[in-house]
């Protein structure tokens, strides 16, 4: 699903749910049960649509939204030299450009009737690139820069943003991106590189999810409270275990200590590594947890 607007239309909110394939509503039909049209309504938008994001955004009652919750997004791994140019711009497209379009057209409304609240599902890696994730890491970065501006300005005007920054979160996303990479033979990457990716990487990527990924359902009941708040917090991590991954660069503003430290566990401690994930996944109760992709 792409975006959940909310309305309050005489005290009754009203959800609307959007994705950009109607085909797919099924599912979240069934869960709306009795809701459906009610208090929950299903609408088409792509995010990366000038079309698509007028067309919807006219058919709500004035234009009007409260609350704009952006979760349309999507991943992309792989060595640098393997991805076209029209690929990165694609991630752009929706990470950024898609946020950056729908906050764009709902500010005014949001300005003239001085409340709102901007929700962004940015990512860890929004604050702390990881390897290979290069352009995925770039177009949240971005979005977290984009919202710290805006956090300034729409202060004043009563309005909030929030970053809402999961770790990994076992969805389909994950899936998307290890059917990508099956499908690539990498051309214009180096052995070495290919090797790394695939011998390192991958088996490291895959480990992480399986350790330390929370269910989509954490990230949506977080991204709940922050909108229940009377002074909705700026930034919000989901995930506790990732954190300290993210605070390295605090720590040290040279950024010697994150470079290291990313270096070592990717590059010398594979072990170590290893046996920590296999340790937190054990603390953290999730020895049993079904794996969400063939290894
Ligand atoms: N999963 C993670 O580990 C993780 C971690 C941190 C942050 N996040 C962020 O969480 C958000 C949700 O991701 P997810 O994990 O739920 O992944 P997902 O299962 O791949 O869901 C992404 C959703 O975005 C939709 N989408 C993509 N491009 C769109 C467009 N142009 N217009 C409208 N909708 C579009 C997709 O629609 P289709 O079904 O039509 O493709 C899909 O429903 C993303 O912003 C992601 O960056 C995810
Ligand atoms: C909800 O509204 C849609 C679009 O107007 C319609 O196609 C659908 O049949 C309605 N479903 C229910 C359960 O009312
Ligand atoms: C950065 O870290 C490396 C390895 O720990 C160390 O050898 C080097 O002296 C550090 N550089 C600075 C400027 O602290």
């Amino acid at each position: 699903m792409s975006m959940l607007w909310l309305s309050f239309y005489c005290l009754v909110p009203t959800v609307i749910a959007t994705m950009r394939d109607l085909g797919k509503s099924g599912r979240l039909e069934a869960e709306a049960g009795v809701l459906l049209n009610k208090t929950l309504v299903i609408r088409q938008l792509d995010v990366t649509s000038e079309h698509s994001v007028k067309k919807c955004l006219d058919s709500l009652p004035d234009q009007k939204v409260d609350i704009l919750v952006n979760n349309a997004g999507m991943g992309q791994i792989g060595p640098l030299e393997s991805i076209s140019m029209e690929d990165m711009r694609k991630v752009f497209e929706t990470n950024f450009f898609g946020v950056v379009h729908l906050v764009k057209e709902v500010l005014p409304g949001m300005k003239k009737r001085g409340s709102g609240h901007i929700v962004v599902i940015s990512s860890v890696m929004g604050l702390q690139g990881v390897v290979f994730n290069d352009i995925y890491a770039a177009s949240k970065f971005a979005i977290e820069g984009f919202c710290e501006c805006l956090a300034v300005q729409l202060l004043k005007f009563n309005i909030f943003v929030s970053l809402i920054e999961p770790g990994p979160v076992n969805t389909e996303f994950e899936m998307k991106l290890m059917g990508e990479v099956s499908r690539s033979d990498f051309p214009g990457t180096d052995a070495e590189t290919i090797r790394y990716f695939k011998e390192i990487y991958l088996p490291s990527a895959h480990e992480i999810f399986a350790s330390l990924g929370q269910k989509p359902d954490a990230v949506a009941k977080a991204t709940v409270n922050v909108i229940g708040m009377n002074q909705p917090v700026f930034r919000h991590q989901t995930n506790a275990l990732y954190t300290p991954l993210t605070a390295l660069k605090y720590a040290d503003n040279t950024g010697n200590l994150s470079v290291r430290t990313f270096y070592n566990l990717l590059f010398n401690y594979g072990t170590l590594f290893h046996m920590s994930l296999g340790f937190l996944r054990c603390i953290t109760c999730n020895c049993f947890r079904r794996r969400v992709m063939p290894v």
